[in-house]
């Protein structure tokens, strides 16, 4: 039906009678003429209609947007004062000779240059059509080319591509499981993976060696700008390694593509400890593009009247911590009363500060509300400490260290991104020695990761204090977002055992649940170990968009529907009674 694609057509096509196909993207009448700008996922090119063509200038005439056509023509060089420098095609056009009109459209939803206008709900509900721009079709095809690129260098490294079952067991990995009842066993269900963990540790049972997989997982739970209900993970494991063989590996992998997809080259990870993280950063996560670090001041206020800040600094669960914004008096009192409700959104009960007008004055230099509860000498070494200067702000943050941790930590991504204090584009790191466990609130223990990570140290001290255990788990983050996280595994059912005994399972609910883990371990499982990569979270960061709803063809909302099928929804009364099932609302 075509000879080429719209967006293809340039200067030297010049004389060439072409066939295109596409998408009517607008009509123009310029007395006389008709142009139809037309579409297809290469770009746009101008067709022109004349009444000499008399049969196609009436049909011409008749075309709406998005109605689907198929034209044959001849190129020729606009004229000089028609040439638009902004659009690829735009030193041709095509005279229309034959029109044909492959379907009709009713009035879209909305117009494809004004999409900005409709709601996201709209673009959802009709998202075949908010696929045709330009921006999705490009985001969708880098995906494409990411995956591509992902298989090639995992297929050069002996990796093997194994599918795993996706009607299954549940795999913890900290979210609710969705279960899909089993009609031949009634009352029975099975659960969608949460990611294929387990399977590719019982691949490596089985001597693959290597495996990978461009997984679908399913969690429920609730939704972020960068957490969708299903979403891709690029599953990896390998046996007989160490966790720097995994890291190195899934560094190049990601470098690669990097470098392949948008031509950047990262810069060979730093590593930090996930304690060492917190300290600084306020989070597992970090985003490394900006300064602005979290600086502990706890022992300069251990014995300061003011009891917002003694308080904190004298409980071992509690952190003082200040965070300097250098150039921050461009702030007002009221920008400075927004980020006080900012924090608040993480728990904070307050956001003290100090701006510092003229260091050398002393206290008269400064302006502050909390001057007034604290020595000169001690805010004096608060100041030498975070290094201030003139016209800096000091923020300050005092409460549980999670809250501390939370607030501060948010605060100053907020701060980088409101006044665009970033100094580079790309940072890329490692986060490692996570803890293995840690306390929920009802003093129970959950695992950090999963429980299947190899803590470090040894199995007495596990059984002794897990909380002072930690993990051979491995996190990659990218510009703040957490890309990819790994370890490497228990192989020993000894080990495995101890770790559901620490978190409240008896060895009978153990063997109930993971037997048939337990099992493959004592059947020669080799020492194991891997990583899994969000490969929407990788492509949001590729495609430069924050919502990872823009790579994904058919996302979810943030309620987890979609719009498109409104799906979920009520099925026959019929089904759920041959599934034994009765809704109980
Ligand atoms: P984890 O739970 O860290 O590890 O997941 C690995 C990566 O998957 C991405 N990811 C998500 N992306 C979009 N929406 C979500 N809801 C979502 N949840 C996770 C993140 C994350 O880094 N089995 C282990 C991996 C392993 O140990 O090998 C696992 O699933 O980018
Ligand atoms: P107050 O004594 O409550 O008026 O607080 C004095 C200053 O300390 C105000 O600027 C508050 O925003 C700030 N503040 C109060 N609680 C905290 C806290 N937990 N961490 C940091 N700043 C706080």
């Amino acid at each position: 039906m075509r000879s080429h694609y719209c967006g293809d057509m340039r200067s030297e096509h010049i004389e060439e009678t072409v066939s295109l196909c596409g998408w009517v993207h607008r009509r123009r009448d310029h007395g006389g003429v008709i142009f139809l700008d037309v579409r297809d996922h290469t770009g746009i090119v101008q067709v022109v209609f004349d009444p000499d063509t008399q049969e196609s200038f009436a049909l011409a005439d008749q075309m709406r947007n998005e109605f689907v056509v198929s034209i044959e023509g001849r190129v020729r060089a606009r004229d000089p004062a028609a040439v638009n420098p902004k659009m690829p095609t735009g030193e041709i056009e095509v005279l229309g000779k034959d029109l044909t009109l492959l379907n009709r459209a009713k009035t879209p939803p909305f117009q494809l240059d004004e999409y900005s206008e409709a709601g996201e709900d709209v673009r959802l509900r009709y998202r075949y059509i908010d696929l045709r721009r330009q921006d999705m079709q490009q985001r969708l095809r880098l995906r494409s080319r990411a995956s591509h690129y992902i298989r090639n260098f995992l297929d050069g490294h002996a990796f093997v591509d194994i599918e795993t079952p996706i009607l299954t067991k549940a795999t913890p990995e900290g979210a609710r499981d969705y279960l899909v009842p089993s009609r031949v066993h009634p009352g029975a269900f099975y659960a969608l993976p949460q990611s294929p963990q387990i399977f590719k540790q019982l691949l490596m049972v089985s001597g693959f060696d290597r495996y990978y997989q461009i997984a679908r997982c399913f969690r429920d739970e609730d939704l972020r700008a960068d957490r969708q209900p299903e979403f891709t993970q690029i599953d990896i494991e390998a046996a007989f390694v160490d966790e720097a063989q995994i890291m190195t590996l899934a560094e190049s992998m990601i470098s690669g593509l990097f470098k392949e997809l948008i031509d950047v080259s990262l810069p060979e990870l730093p590593t930090l400890t996930y304690a060492e993280a917190l300290q600084r950063f306020g989070t597992d996560r970090p985003d490394l593009r900006f300064g602005l670090e979290l600086v502990d001041i706890d022992d300069l206020m251990a014995n300061v009247e003011f009891k917002v800040f003694s308080g904190p600094a004298n409980d071992p669960s509690c952190r003082v911590a200040a965070l300097k914004l250098p150039g921050g008096d461009r702030l007002s009192r009221k920008n400075i009363d927004d980020l006080t409700r900012f924090v608040g959104i993480y728990g904070a009960k307050g956001l003290a500060y100090i701006k510092v007008n003229d260091r050398a004055a002393g206290s008269e230099g400064l302006q502050s509300p909390i001057l007034k509860f604290l020595p000169p000498e001690v805010v004096e070494e608060v100041l030498t400490r975070v290094q201030a200067q003139d016209n800096d702000v000091v923020f300050f943050g005092a409460d549980k260290a999670s809250v501390v941790n939370d607030a501060l930590g948010a605060l100053r991504c907020k701060l980088a991104e409101d006044l665009n204090l970033y100094e580079r584009v790309w940072a890329a790191c490692w986060v490692v020695d996570f803890p293995m466990f840690e306390q929920t609130d009802a003093k129970a223990w959950t695992a950090v990761h999963h429980p299947f990570t190899h803590p470090s140290g040894s199995l007495e001290a596990l059984r002794e204090d897990p909380g002072q255990a930690g993990s051979r788990a491995y996190d990659m983050v990218i510009n703040g977002y957490e890309v990819g996280g790994g370890s490497i595994r228990v192989h020993d059912p000894e080990w495995q055992k101890a770790i559901f005994n620490v978190l409240n399972l008896s060895d009978e609910q153990a063997n109930a649940k993971f037997g048939f883990l337990l099992d493959a371990l004592a059947l020669g499982a080799p020492p194991h170990g891997g990583i899994a990569f969000g490969l929407d979270r990788l492509v949001m960061l590729l495609s430069g968009t924050k919502a990872i709803r823009d790579v994904i063809a058919f996302p979810k909302t943030q309620n987890a529907s979609c719009l498109l099928t409104a799906a979920p929804s009520e099925v026959d009364p019929s089904q759920l009674k041959e599934l034994g099932i009765k809704t109980n609302l």
